[in-house]
């Protein structure tokens, strides 16, 4: 067996998998966040840590399976937050985590002080508000007696897997998202944190995402049933683990994951020149880089609405309705800007908005205008790969956004391609436990280990005239952007 660990933002989830890739046992615990100001978004990573060692600890009981037949454990989690260690490798502060919104200053700050261009070529990204590098700056001028004692930061999914193994470092797919690294020569930049006065001492090693990077401390594997020397490999981010447990591995595969947030991810082997527009980050598979968009209230709109309206309502109930509502959900349009927006815009301040009640609107027309708006959303990103010239005609769909049949087609005739989803979908857990499977030398490559592993769904085709109705629809929706910028908060 092996067991992939997903650090996820509102839970971590623990999925223990066979060596056909069928999930034997799971486990799953929420965790608090803290928004203790507008735009501030913290988590407590000991709560990581200790609720992650109960999920192991209970996917291990549930399976009831010999603790020496566990081969691996590897990692996936919530990019770009800042953890911050002292000398004595103890927490500094909460973890400043990739929804918070508080660095805009220092964002324009580190544009100013580098350069567009220059970012660009390096990081292959522009400041953004989430990303790790404007946290690491901000707590700099905000707490400098904090920053004064940092010795090293990590990203969320990394100080657990210290705190199970003892040991620190990062990895390629995570690490791209701090800002800092050289995504084309893959190492920390001296460029930028000379520019920016950065130790560069305060980034921690570098390894591959199948890498062994260690073994369970003793006091861990007492805790979770496991034995201490079952080998920890690095892992990766939640979007590259998504798209490993759904076979996004080469740039003829395109993803559309829904979950809190949403993401359009396509694989990439060239070094691309990059506009800024879409992210640009290493995958978890050696030699291959992504282009990414994100919608930042994805799966979270629908959540929020039906927090407002349907409290008592089950996901499906609330969206079984909306197949007998025509596109366009009656004349009612909705943009997802419910806490700023990242793909096209990088804008943390634009609101969303409801456009066109009408009396005769039901709970389904705004249910549908929301899966419509969050879809327009990442299909911004969409357009902006195929404007670059990338062919996307197949989409491998997962998240929550791929759990009803309705919005997978609404996704295909939006999108213009044709969908297919997964059989058993167990998220960026499931590429985790793929980058454990290929470490403990189950496979020699992720490709042979995804052809076992994953097994492919059901396909939806785009309708052609709901694919022109919605091609109408959606030069609307972009317009709704500038038109409602000056209404931000
Ligand atoms: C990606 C991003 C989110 C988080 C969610 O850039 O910020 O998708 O990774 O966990």
């Amino acid at each position: 067996y092996v067991i992939g660990v997903d650090l996820g933002t509102s839970a971590v989830k623990c999925l223990l998998v066979s060596e056909g890739g069928e999930v034997v046992a799971s486990a799953s615990r929420p965790f608090d966040s803290m928004r203790i100001r507008s735009g501030y978004s913290e988590q407590d990573p000991e709560q990581w840590v200790q609720e992650t060692v109960h999920c192991l600890q209970a996917v291990m009981a549930a399976a009831g399976v010999e603790a020496s037949s566990v081969d691996g454990i590897s990692f996936s989690g919530q990019m770009h937050g800042l953890v911050l260690l002292d000398e004595q490798q103890r927490l500094l502060r909460p973890a400043i985590l990739w929804n918070d919104t508080r660095t805009s200053a220092e964002c324009r700050e580190i544009e100013a002080t580098v350069g567009w261009e220059h970012l660009l070529a390096i990081a292959k990204n522009p400041a953004l508000e989430g990303f790790t590098l404007p946290k690491l700056l901000w707590v700099r001028k905000h707490e400098p007696h904090l920053y004064d004692r940092a010795a090293v930061f990590l990203l969320p999914k990394d100080y657990v897997r210290f705190r199970l193994t003892g040991n620190i470092h990062a990895e390629f797919s995570d690490a791209a998202g701090t800002l800092l690294l050289d995504i084309p020569r893959r190492e920390w930049s001296r460029e930028l944190c000379d520019a920016l006065a950065i130790d560069r001492g305060i980034c921690p090693p570098l390894v591959e995402s199948h890498a062994c990077v260690g073994t369970l401390l003793p006091s861990i594997a007492e805790a979770t049933g496991l034995t201490p020397s079952t080998p920890v490999f690095a892992g990766g981010a939640d979007n590259a683990c998504g798209a490993i447990g759904a076979s996004v591995l080469e740039e003829d595969r395109t993803l559309c994951s829904i979950g809190t947030s949403g993401v359009i991810l396509s694989p990439d082997r060239r070094e691309r020149d990059v506009t800024g527009k879409l992210h640009y980050f290493n995958h978890a598979v050696p030699g291959i880089d992504y282009a990414m968009g994100v919608t930042l209230a994805a799966g979270q709109s629908l959540s929020w609405l039906r927090k407002l309206i349907a409290p008592s309502q089950s996901y499906d109930s609330l969206l079984a309705p909306i197949d007998s509502i025509s596109p366009g959900a009656g004349g009612l349009l909705f943009t997802p800007y419910l806490s700023g927006e990242r793909t096209p815009h990088a804008d943390a301040d634009i609101r969303g908005s409801f456009i066109g009640l009408d009396v005769s609107h039901s709970q389904a027309h705004m249910v549908r205008s929301v899966v419509e708006g969050i879809t327009f959303s990442l299909c911004e990103s969409l357009a902006i790969l195929r404007a670059q010239g990338k062919s996307v005609d197949r989409i491998v769909s997962i998240g929550g956004g791929a759990q009803s049949e309705t919005w997978l087609q609404i996704q295909a005739d939006i999108f213009n391609a044709e969908m297919v989803s997964l059989r058993h979908e167990e998220g960026p857990g499931m590429g985790a436990a793929m980058l454990a499977a290929v470490g403990a030398g189950w496979f020699d490559r992720l490709d042979e280990c995804a052809a076992v592993f994953v097994k492919w769904g059901r396909t939806f085709d785009p309708h052609p005239s709901r694919v022109e109705e919605y091609r109408q629809l959606f030069a609307l929706y972009k317009e709704v952007y500038q038109q409602t910028e000056s209404l931000s908060c």
